[in-house]
């Protein structure tokens, strides 16, 4: 399947048993989740279903066929008017990669664990906000799109460390990446 094919929950799987190992589960009341490409919300159902735990699920999508609960609109004008000190967990489950979502939440007063989805196209293209950050000669930009492409984890991963991040849990498959961070003092457990 290429990797441009927008399936909402390509490793279903793989992403529930990511958020079951790596949230902040808090004692006395439920995780509060802000899912920020909610979708249908199968992701955090099935994390409630097989973990038994209690789930506070603030859903956002942009879809209009939507007919769950959610704010609608687009997450990134959404998340620079929220308080995200007042969640446990962001979500940022994309089609693409989200690197405008993940800088308007390092940069907020959010503090606790982010869950990302990353998706480079078929062409393995990287945001413009990547490219830019990472400081790539232009020289390198026009000639050689394609060793960007095949590098885009890595590069990636260097500028996420450029932000701040000083560790990951991932799963990668081919051009799709499931990780986790942490921001500020959360403490995340460490995955198998
Ligand atoms: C991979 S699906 C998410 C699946 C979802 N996590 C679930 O558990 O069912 C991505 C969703 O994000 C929404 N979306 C994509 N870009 C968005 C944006 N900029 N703002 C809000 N929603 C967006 C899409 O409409 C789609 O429903």
């Amino acid at each position: 399947m290429p990797a441009t094919k927008k399936t909402d929950n390509h490793h279903l799987a793989d992403k529930v048993m990511m958020r079951i190992k790596n949230s902040p589960w808090p004692n006395n009341r439920p995780l509060k989740v802000l899912d920020c490409f909610g979708g249908k919300g199968a992701v955090w159902s099935s994390v409630k279903k097989i973990s038994g735990k209690s789930v506070e699920r603030t859903p956002i999508d942009k879809r209009i066929d939507l007919m769950q609960f959610h704010i609608h609109g687009d997450n990134s004008r959404i998340l620079t008017e929220l308080d995200l000190s007042d969640y446990d967990v962001i979500d940022l489950d994309a089609y693409g990669i989200p690197a405008d979502q993940i800088d308007i939440v390092i940069n907020s007063n959010f503090n606790g664990v982010v869950f990302v989805t990353a998706i480079q196209t078929i062409h393995g293209a990287l945001p413009h906000k990547i490219i830019d950050d990472l400081k790539f000669p232009e020289s390198i930009k026009e000639s050689a799109p394609s060793l960007v492409a095949r590098r885009g984890w890595d590069y990636l991963k260097e500028w996420l460390f450029f932000m701040g991040v000083k560790k990951i849990i991932h799963r990668s498959k081919n051009r799709k990446h499931y990780f986790c961070f942490t921001v500020n003092d959360a403490a995340a457990r460490e995955a198998d």
